[in-house]
């Protein structure tokens, strides 16, 4: 399976970034042990961006590529219905994940605009969510 995992704005600071919430490991790390635990099984890229029109494009330039999706939107998540209708409009599978638990936390992030239009919603589990996305594409 060739699976294209992003992540959205601020995710570059993995590490940095509120630590007890994220978790201390960096980005890079993240995206090794995704590829470690995908072994040979998938095919994989990486994109992160911290713009909006960045990760729609690489939806629309991976929809022929990939046959599914990993996607931790970060606070577009809450509010980005120009996000939503490109996953929608992309017509490949599409595994929304979250590093924390965001039922949990603020009113705000209770919210998710593009869970609609997921697969499936992996949270509140660190980098595993990441590898339960994966899990599930594979048995899709
Ligand atoms: C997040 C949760 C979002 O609310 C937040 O804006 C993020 C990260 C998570 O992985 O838990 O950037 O998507």
């Amino acid at each position: 399976m060739k699976i294209a995992v992003l992540n959205g704005p601020n995710l570059n600071l993995l590490g940095e970034r509120n630590p007890e919430q994220y978790g201390s490991g960096s980005l890079e790390d993240l995206n090794n042990e995704i590829r470690e635990y995908a072994g040979s099984r998938h095919t994989l890229r990486f994109f992160q961006s911290n713009h909006e029109g960045a990760l729609i494009d690489y939806l629309h330039e991976h929809r022929t590529w990939a046959d599914g999706f990993v996607i931790n939107p970060g606070a577009l998540t809450h509010y980005s219905y120009a996000l939503r209708d490109a996953i929608e409009a992309v017509n490949t599978p599409c595994v929304e994940v979250h590093l924390s638990d965001i039922e949990q936390r603020e009113d705000f992030r209770k919210i998710s605009v593009t869970r609609a239009v997921c697969v499936a919603q992996m949270k509140g589990k660190g980098h595993q969510s990441y590898l339960e996305a994966l899990d599930f594409l594979d048995n899709l």
